[in-house]
């Protein structure tokens, strides 16, 4: 490999000793809760925090305890850097569209369905997931996933889609859905996208396939082609999502 100019490497060590700082300096301040108020586990009219430490600060950027992220993210960085072990639970739905023949609209909305729970936040996470995603997908494809929370309850015949035994086990035999998602419900079924967001259901179902181990890389493909990754890295390109993703790579960020 040809050597770099000395200006290039000054240039290196520069941003190798910028670099060498922030993680110093983040590892002098306090990591605070990255949800104050939402999380349910405490009663957020309680005390908030415990007092910071004289001479500490609060983290407003990288997070020590997490992986670093490159410059410029792309959706499989986050895949591979911030969203849980739910990942294969993605990627067993993408894997079972893909065997069944769907195209590729319905194949990447399997793979990004629960990308809310995975990645955000568990309560509604159809519609927090739709949000995330729609700047960068076909506009059908951000409405399923917002529908699949609501179409999850209700069982359609006509694709051999059940009330799932699991969410017995999870809610109880006499959990009734509330309000909104029978109302959600019933618009998404009068839809013409309707069939886009039960195809999520059907193949969400069944995806717990033992023995199965898609990878994320058998997806590369499709996620070029039909998500739109942004030219700055998701989280710092100028959408109405973007602040959604910052929040996920630097979760513990003050304010
Ligand atoms: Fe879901
Ligand atoms: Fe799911």
């Amino acid at each position: 490999m040809a050597e770099g100019s000395s200006a290039e490497k000054t240039d290196a060590n520069q941003r190798a000793d910028a670099l060498e700082h922030e993680m110093i300096d983040a590892l002098n301040r306090v990591p605070l809760r990255s949800v104050l108020f939402t999380s349910g586990d405490r009663d957020p009219t309680g005390p908030i925090q415990d007092p910071l430490p004289p001479g500490k600060h609060v983290i407003q950027g990288i997070d020590p305890r997490l992986k670093p992220m490159p410059a410029k993210p792309t959706l499989m960085d986050f895949f591979k850097l911030r969203f849980g072990t739910a990942n294969n639970h993605l990627l067993q739905s993408a894997n079972l569209a893909r065997k069944a023949g769907h195209p590729e609209k319905i194949i990447i909305a399997c793979l990004l369905h629960d990308i809310g729970v995975t990645g955000f936040i568990r309560a509604d996470h159809g519609y927090w997931g739709s949000q995330l995603i729609a700047p960068y997908v076909d506009e059908e494809v951000s409405w399923a996933i917002r529908a699949h929370q609501s179409l999850r309850f209700f069982p359609d015949e006509s694709v051999g889609y059940k009330y799932p035994d699991m969410y017995v086990r999870l809610f109880g035999a006499d959990f009734e859905p509330e309000a909104y998602i029978k109302r959600d419900y019933e618009k998404a079924r009068a839809h013409k996208w309707y069939m886009t967001a039960r195809l999520i259901c059907v193949n969400d179902l069944y995806a717990f396939e033992p023995g199965v181990d898609p990878k994320l890389e058998e997806f590369t493909d499709i996620i070029g082609r039909n998500f739109r990754q942004p030219e700055e890295g998701l989280g710092w390109d100028d959408t109405p999502a973007s602040h959604m993703w910052r929040t996920i790579m630097m979760p513990t960020r003050a304010l």
